[in-house]
């Protein structure tokens, strides 16, 4: 009986880390429309010069290729929404573009929550990107190296 009851016990404490997983996702989707996408969103596509900033695909596929799982992603992408430090800059040739990203005012909570939805939530991604991304980096990635 007692085994039945921590195994209840453990089976729960285990789904309800999966719906707060869930719900870090969730929350972070709707953070990033307030905090990030007026910069990193859809909006002026492909066109560089239409844009302010990477379209965030583009910022997921650079920090997924250093960064493979999930913590050391989160945190990377939180410690940059905290400091922007153009010595830890996986995206160079975007500060040459754009300048270095200004400071975002977030809680270090919110900023993880955000970079949870970046690394498995279903971010957008301006027609045209994959085609970018194939000229640029070759095929083998082509699923973005998930
Ligand atoms: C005012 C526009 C703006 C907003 C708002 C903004 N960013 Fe950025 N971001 C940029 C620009 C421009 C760059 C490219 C230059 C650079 O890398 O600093 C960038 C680059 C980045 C990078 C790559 C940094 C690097 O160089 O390695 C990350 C990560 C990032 N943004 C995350 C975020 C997140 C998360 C948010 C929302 C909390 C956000 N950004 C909000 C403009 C913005």
């Amino acid at each position: 009986m007692r085994v039945i009851k921590s195994f209840l016990a453990l089976t729960i404490i285990f789904v309800s880390h999966l719906a707060q997983a869930d719900n870090n996702v969730e929350q972070g989707a709707q953070l990033y429309k307030t905090y990030c996408s007026a910069c990193h969103g859809a909006q002026g596509g492909m066109d560089m010069s239409k844009r302010v900033a990477p379209p965030i695909i583009a910022v997921r596929m650079h920090y997924i290729g250093v960064y493979s799982d999930k913590a050391s992603f989160v945190t990377a992408v939180a410690d940059w929404v905290e400091k922007q430090d153009a010595s830890k800059t996986l995206m160079r040739g975007a500060i040459r573009k754009f300048n270095i990203m200004p400071p975002v005012s977030v809680s270090r909570e919110d900023a993880q929550k955000i970079a949870s939805y970046i690394y498995e939530g279903n971010v957008e991604s301006p027609p045209g990107f994959d085609k970018h991304y194939e000229e640029m980096h070759g095929k083998q990635r082509g699923n973005y190296g998930r």
